[in-house]
């Protein structure tokens, strides 16, 4: 692009936004190509729905404050400049509002409790949205791992040369654990490949880093999965924490890359105790058979049984709790942190080691 033909104005947009403008760089939030105008907003926060009716059902926003964007307004061009000073997007601003936060947080997080991550974030946020369609300029550079930053033409270009008909979408946050290998091998028992996408934009401080968990999974896969039945890459977005509603946009993402089936285990996309167990199952009631365009794969709490010596779920195990194997995330992390390895019918020993390590190196360099 010619010097004389760049924006004069610039936003300088944070780690967040940067991931959002990747994914839809990439093709990833399909249809969206760019940050919601107002209309669509108002719709999506309303109906999980752009305002042509398709299915949205995640707000992805531009959040400024007044001083910093000045009088920009509709038929602006902006720069949209990262802190590391590169220019990564022009905005085509087609609309500058001020939300109404307290109804997003209601509608999409089901909370306006400032305890939760993702309302707290929404709060956090400048006060007025600019939307309109993104020009990208680059990439960020992916840093470790690089190679596993696919975007969906390359993963659909990968499932045909694998002769996969069907793929069944991952979506996870964290290490894989036994119940997630058990729902994930469950689903690759009708399914032809399994597309594990873990997701590597921000997560809350206390979920285990990025690049820790990419080095645990190879170390997983390699001991664990068959080679020609999985395909691992990396899902640029952050995490919202809005379990029902992030359920289905997690759905949506993976049918762009190219999956067939989504994966929906217990509490997906959740924090704390904001949403039911299954929440983020029933919500896929309220849409048309069809319209998502993706078949979804629920499952029940999954746990290691003593009594069966298997993995099972409350739908195929008869034993009562006390032969079960369950650990909390939060004391799983505690005890990874403290060097020690959870039971093996909890989490594959390979894995373990690898994370113990990955965190005893993030806490040297502080
Ligand atoms: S998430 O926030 O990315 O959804 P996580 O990485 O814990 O969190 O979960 C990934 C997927 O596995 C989600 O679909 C979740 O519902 C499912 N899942 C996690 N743990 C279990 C479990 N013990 N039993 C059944 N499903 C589970």
């Amino acid at each position: 692009m010619a010097f004389e033909m760049m924006p004069a104005r610039c936003i300088q947009i944070d780690k967040w936004t940067l991931s959002d403008i990747d994914c839809l760089a990439i093709g990833a939030f399909s249809p969206l190509n760019g940050f919601l105008s107002e209309a669509d907003y108002v719709s999506v926060v309303e109906t999980m729905r752009l305002a042509n009716g398709a299915v949205w059902p995640l707000p992805v926003t531009l959040a400024v404050d007044g001083r910093s964007s000045g009088d920009i307004g509709p038929g602006d061009r902006v720069l949209l400049r990262g802190e590391d000073g590169l220019n990564y997007a022009i905005l085509h601003v087609e609309s500058r509002y001020r939300p109404d936060k307290e109804r997003e947080a209601q509608l999409v997080f089901r909370t306006t409790d400032m305890a939760h991550p993702g309302v707290k974030k929404l709060f956090e946020k400048g006060d007025l949205y600019l939307g309109g369609r993104i020009e990208v300029l680059r990439r960020p550079a992916p840093g470790q791992f690089a190679e596993y930053y696919l975007t969906p033409a390359q993963t659909k270009e990968i499932f045909q040369k694998n002769n996969w008909k069907t793929i069944v979408g991952f979506q996870t946050r964290n290490p894989v654990h036994r119940a997630h290998e058990y729902i994930q091998k469950a689903a690759l028992e009708i399914v032809d490949g399994l597309f594990l996408n873990p997701l590597m934009g921000e997560t809350k401080s206390d979920d285990v880093p990025a690049e820790v968990r990419m080095k645990s999974y190879l170390t997983l896969l390699a001991n664990y999965y068959p080679a020609g039945r999985v395909l691992l890459a990396a899902f640029p977005a952050a995490m919202r924490y809005a379990g029902p509603r992030e359920a289905v946009f997690h759905a949506l993402v993976r049918k762009n890359y190219g999956c067939t089936h989504f994966i929906v285990g217990r509490d997906h996309a959740g924090v704390g105790n904001y949403y039911g167990t299954y929440d983020a199952q029933h919500i896929f009631s309220e849409f048309e058979p069809g319209e998502l365009g993706i078949s979804l794969l629920f499952f029940e709490h999954s746990f290691y049984c003593t009594a069966c010596e298997g993995m099972a779920t409350t739908k195929t195990c008869p034993h009562d709790t006390s032969r079960h194997v369950t650990l909390s995330g939060t004391k799983v992390r505690e005890m990874l942190k403290n060097g020690m390895t959870p039971p093996p019918q909890f989490s594959r020993p390979e894995v373990a080691q690898v994370l113990i390590e990955g965190l005893r190196e993030r806490e040297l360099q502080g």
